[in-house]
């Protein structure tokens, strides 16, 4: 049988890797595959530019509509990235009846909705596994290994740079601006690397994951989004004083009120396995009623960890090229006229556990002021540590750990301590989770 021939959309960090892991691996894939896949046409922007693949063989050209346009072509990859000229592109594949593989999460988490309308309108596949957890199979292990779950929360490091940042910071005393330099040199961080450290990267990727899991729309707009700039050093040390980590995590949860999507800095006890996630790698830790805890762990960004992505689900689209549209995977796992319509909840909703270091003056009276605020708005204490001033007359840090409360209650309580006379400056407050086998 003859080879698939696939058009090329971006020829850069993924996109180069693809190229590499496909001619590599050509003879594996191939008896996989049943047929042979080859790239005839690829578009980058500058044809000048050194790429990390060997395009010999492949048509090149600066415009990505003429491999759209090549009736020869039965299968796009966009490997552009953003929701502009990716969207357009892929559109119009659909439109022209190909298939379309795409590492993309913005795209995907913000314009998923109506991409896989149109698709299932046209028969053809969407398949987007490189766009959450980079080399993980985490689509493909929700979506089809948990088919059998009601599944009930998962909580992921899906940032690959961002865990590379703070593991560099914590780890060698590295400085911020430093490590995304050399994240973003690794072929690491998204084109606007604010994606990355202020958690959009991770709302993406986890808006896509609370989809599949829990066979809802794909709502991006109100997923709670927070970075890990503000997180400092002492706050790192004080956690693993405490017997935490302090991860940038994306929690996901199904409750009776609600869902819950949140990306923010989140403490976990140290002992958890995907406390212990380091650098680039990803985890996501999924719970099913069935199958209890599951870890998935590996490479969250790079060249051939996400062309791994990619080139499977080319792999899965070959084939399906000769099967029925109404017997495939349903694009959001669950079938498109059975998504539910449970509302996700605001933040103020959300009942979590705290972190709070505040700087207090070291006189009588001042924490009993501090817990009587918090025993108002029914917050419990589980730990404290009050740390020596560093000179007399000082602020000295004050570290709480609290019990799990409503977010509005913490908000208002952290209002009225920040008011006292006593307090310098802000609470810091950073979000826990336990990540054990309960709801
Ligand atoms: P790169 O910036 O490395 O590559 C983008 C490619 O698109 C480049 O080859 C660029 O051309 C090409 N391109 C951009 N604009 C145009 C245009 N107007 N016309 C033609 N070609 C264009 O990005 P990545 O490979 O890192 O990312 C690609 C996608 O994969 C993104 O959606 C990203 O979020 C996603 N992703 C990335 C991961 C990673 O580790 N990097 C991991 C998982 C997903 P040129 O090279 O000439 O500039
Ligand atoms: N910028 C992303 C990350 C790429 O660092 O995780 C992988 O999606």
């Amino acid at each position: 049988m003859n080879p698939v021939k696939v058009g090329l959309l971006g020829l850069g960090t993924v996109g180069g890797g693809t190229v590499n892991v496909l001619k590599r691996n050509a003879a594996e894939i191939a008896r996989r595959a049943g047929r042979g896949i080859e790239i005839i046409h690829a578009a980058a922007r500058d044809l000048d530019k050194p790429r990390i693949c060997d395009t010999t063989g492949i048509k090149l050209t600066t415009d990505p509509n003429e491999v759209v346009n090549n009736p020869d072509v039965e299968i796009i990859i966009e490997l552009i990235g953003g929701d502009g000229l990716a969207r357009t592109m892929v559109t119009q594949a659909i439109e022209q009846g190909k298939h379309v593989v795409t590492a993309n999460k913005a795209l995907i988490a913000k314009h998923g909705n109506e991409i896989f309308a149109l698709a299932q309108q046209k028969g053809v596949m969407v398949a987007f596994e490189a766009a959450v957890a980079g080399g993980i199979p985490i689509i493909k292990a929700i979506r089809e290994g948990l088919a059998g779950n009601d599944i009930q929360w998962l909580a992921g490091i899906i940032n690959g740079t961002g865990n590379f940042i703070l593991t560099e910071m914590r780890d060698k005393g590295r400085d911020f601006d430093d490590v995304l330099k050399e994240a973003q040199a690794l072929g690491y961080a998204e084109a606007d690397p604010t994606f990355d450290v202020e958690g959009i990267d991770a709302a993406h990727k986890l808006t896509i994951l609370a989809s599949i899991a829990f066979g809802i729309p794909l709502q991006f707009e109100k997923t709670f989004t927070e970075g890990i700039t503000t997180i400092s050093r002492e706050d790192v040390a004080y956690a693993e004083e405490l017997g935490y980590r302090i991860k940038h995590l994306g929690v996901a949860r199904h409750t009776e009120k609600g869902i819950e999507l949140r990306v923010h800095p989140t403490l976990i006890p140290e002992r958890r396995l995907i406390a212990n996630v380091d650098g680039v790698k990803n985890a996501v830790l999924v719970m099913g009623d069935a199958v209890g805890p599951t870890l998935y762990y590996g490479a969250g960004a790079g060249a051939e960890p996400t062309a791994s992505a990619v080139v499977a689900d080319l792999v899965d689209v070959v084939r399906a090229l000769t099967s029925d549209p109404e017997n495939r995977v349903p694009h959001l796992a669950f079938q498109a006229d059975a998504l539910a319509n449970d509302p996700i909840l605001p933040m103020e909703e959300v009942e979590t556990a705290y972190y709070l270091r505040m700087a207090a003056q070291d006189k009588p009276g001042v924490m009993a002021r501090v817990t009587s605020i918090l025993g108002d708005h029914e917050i419990s204490i589980e730990a404290i540590i009050q740390k020596e001033p560093v000179a007399e007359g000082e602020f000295a840090n004050v570290i709480m750990l609290t019990h799990k409360v409503q977010e509005k209650q913490m908000n208002q309580a952290i209002a009225k301590i920040e008011a006292l006379d006593s307090i310098n400056g802000p609470v810091k407050r950073i979000r826990m989770e336990v990540l054990d086998s309960n709801k």
